[in-house]
């Protein structure tokens, strides 16, 4: 069956297995229902399945007008290398385009800013890098 994409919200369950691939989680130590929280709070999502099964998945978080960024762009480690990714980051790029938002940002994952470059985007400069506050928040 081709993977079919949707831009609904994943069930808590089957998004929570899919950011489990990635060990983001041993940084951020969420619980399931506030990642829920947080996909819910997005504006989009884009998702891919293999019939039930949720093997993709990306969202952004938007202003609506100026500034966008697309976090949690995740394939499922069995279905990488097919396209799933770049399909996903194309669908999110599209969705603030049409919106006429005028910047579109991400973070790249170590290893990933080649995958990035070669789908339009550049890093930022090194006398404007990306920056982030102090540690971030664990729940006690
Ligand atoms: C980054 C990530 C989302 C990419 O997802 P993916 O579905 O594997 O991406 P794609 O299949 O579209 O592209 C991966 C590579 O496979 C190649 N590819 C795409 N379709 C292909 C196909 N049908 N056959 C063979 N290779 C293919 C692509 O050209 C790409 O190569 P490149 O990286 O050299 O440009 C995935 O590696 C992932 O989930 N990583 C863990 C989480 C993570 O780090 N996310 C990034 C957060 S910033």
């Amino acid at each position: 069956m081709p993977v079919q994409y949707r831009d609904d919200i994943p069930s808590p369950e089957s998004f929570w297995t899919l950011f489990e691939s990635t060990g983001w989680n041993l940084e951020y130590r969420l619980p399931p229902a506030d990642l829920a929280r947080a996909v819910a709070n997005s504006q989009h999502v884009e998702a891919a399945y293999d019939g039930e099964r949720l093997v993709g998945f990306g969202r952004v978080v938007s202003d609506g007008i100026v500034h966008a960024m697309i976090y949690d762009l995740i394939t499922d480690p069995a279905y990488q290398g097919r396209g799933i990714g770049t399909e996903i980051l194309k669908r999110l790029v599209a969705k603030c385009r049409e919106e006429g938002i005028r910047d579109i940002q991400l973070f790249s994952a170590a290893g990933k800013r080649g995958f990035y470059e070669r789908r339009g985007f550049r890093a930022r400069p090194d006398e404007s890098p990306g920056m982030e506050y102090g540690e971030k928040l664990h729940p006690t």
